[in-house]
């Protein structure tokens, strides 16, 4: 047991802190061990991962074994910050079992304090049996990537009074199915600021405006290495795209202009005798 880690309950207290709570994506171990080191506190295994690390149009056709296999990779360089995994597309639609199958092995094999699973009142039989077996549940509601096919888009949520009524239902029924968090993604300001206020555990919001408890944001994007064209609330920190293809092609230059390696790169036995 690491008594530095963050735990799910550490997380749902600081609903009541003046501390933000500050979330980031994490798909490999680099990136893992590298951001853990920060005062970072949720690390999230996001399903984003199809789109950002496996190149697929969606977040539908990334599957169990394959979000198995990329969240304990991140386990093994999160060992202070809350460790989240992303439930897949068709991972606990179908039934109470196939969810409590499914999340049992994102905590024994995946190594993850909790797992986050999209949708609102349609999903909270799945979070009750879950959060009921003591699996811990991050709500996402708003704009659910996963209902991409029934949408046909990613629609900002709220503008009109009757959605909004609908997003608000959806903060509460996760709540009494007993959430810890939830993730309010592509939801108009003054709706969101309105159920961070309601409910009694943490929002974190993407595309949410800033009266959220906390915010969450996908790696990739902050350091610039997102895809082409991204959402309005993205914000990049850093241009790592530019500096990786910069450092790319210098070390072209120098392979081809024969001046790396040189003798600092190089075993050269005459030198050590
Ligand atoms: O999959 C993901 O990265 C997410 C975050 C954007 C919240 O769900």
């Amino acid at each position: 047991m690491n008594h530095n880690k963050k735990t799910v309950p550490m997380i749902a207290e600081r609903k009541n802190s003046l501390k933000k709570i500050v979330a980031l994506t994490a798909f490999d171990y680099s990136f893992s061990r590298l951001i853990d080191t920060t005062d970072i506190d949720i690390i999230l295994v996001g399903d984003s991962l199809s789109m950002v690390a496996m190149g697929h149009s969606t977040t539908l056709p990334v599957t169990m074994d394959e979000m198995i296999m990329y969240t304990s990779a991140v386990r093994r360089g999160c060992n202070n910050s809350l460790l989240v995994a992303d439930m897949p597309f068709m991972s606990y639609q179908i039934s109470n079992e196939q969810a409590i199958t499914n999340a049992g092995r994102f905590i024994q094999e995946g190594g993850a304090q909790a797992v986050k699973l999209e949708g609102g009142t349609n999903i909270a039989s799945r979070v009750h049996a879950l959060t009921y077996l003591d699996i811990p549940v991050m709500g996402h509601i708003g704009i659910t990537p996963q209902s991409i096919n029934r949408h046909g888009k990613y629609q900002v949520r709220g503008k009109t009074f009757e959605d909004a009524r609908k997003v608000k239902q959806d903060a509460l029924a996760l709540q009494d199915a007993g959430v810890f968090s939830i993730v309010l993604e592509g939801i108009y300001d003054d709706l969101a600021a309105e159920i961070t206020q309601i409910l009694k555990i943490p929002t974190i919001g993407i595309g949410a405006g800033v009266n959220c408890d906390g915010q969450i944001l996908v790696l990739h994007d902050l350091l610039g290495l997102g895809m082409d064209s991204s959402p309005k609330f993205v914000k990049k920190y850093t241009n790592l795209a530019n500096e990786t293809k910069k450092a790319v092609n210098n070390y072209i230059q120098e392979v081809r202009d024969q001046t790396f390696p040189d003798a600092n790169h190089s075993y050269n036995l005459k030198s050590e005798n």
